[in-house]
């Protein structure tokens, strides 16, 4: 199985309720090593560009407000089937859709408060990366 990368953040809501350790802890006994890492509060211009593909959305606004609202935890992820892996851990969009067990079922209060964002995809993920991340500031094995 490949080697993936796969962009992640611990969003404000999950950032407040202190279980920053908890996601980690949850990344690492699925194989995913934290190769990446930074707490930041994010301007609206960082937020509206990293989310640039849902801007006709009707939650756009809402989307951007929620991740400006405090600071969040920005992660590259490394392991085999990182992507799929971490899509699994955090479970559906919607927490109270999201599989037991999982980071949103257990974290998350609803779809616009939702505890983690991960890349859906190869490309998304190189993506979302570099749009945080020069690669000299990303440690891979
Ligand atoms: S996904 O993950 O792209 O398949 O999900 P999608 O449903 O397309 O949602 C894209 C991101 O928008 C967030 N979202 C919302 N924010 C605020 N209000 C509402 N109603 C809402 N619905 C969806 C959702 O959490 C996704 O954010 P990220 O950070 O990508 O997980």
């Amino acid at each position: 199985m490949a080697v993936e990368r796969t962009f992640s953040i611990i969003k404000p809501d999950a950032v407040a309720k202190n279980v920053i350790g908890e996601i980690y802890s949850r990344f690492e006994k699925a194989g995913l090593k934290v190769i990446a890492t930074r707490m930041v509060h994010l301007s609206r211009k960082d937020a509206e560009g990293f989310y640039a593909v849902h801007k006709s959305r009707p939650f756009f606004k809402d989307l951007v407000d929620f991740m400006i609202s405090g600071p969040v935890v920005l992660s590259v992820l490394e392991g085999e089937n990182a992507i799929l892996k971490n899509r699994e851990l955090m479970g559906a969009t919607d927490p109270k859709k999201a599989d037991k067990g999982t980071i949103r079922a257990d974290f998350a209060q609803s779809i616009d408060a939702n505890a983690v964002h991960g890349s859906d995809a190869p490309e998304t993920a190189k993506g979302e990366i570099a749009y945080f991340f020069p690669e000299h500031q990303v440690y891979s094995r």
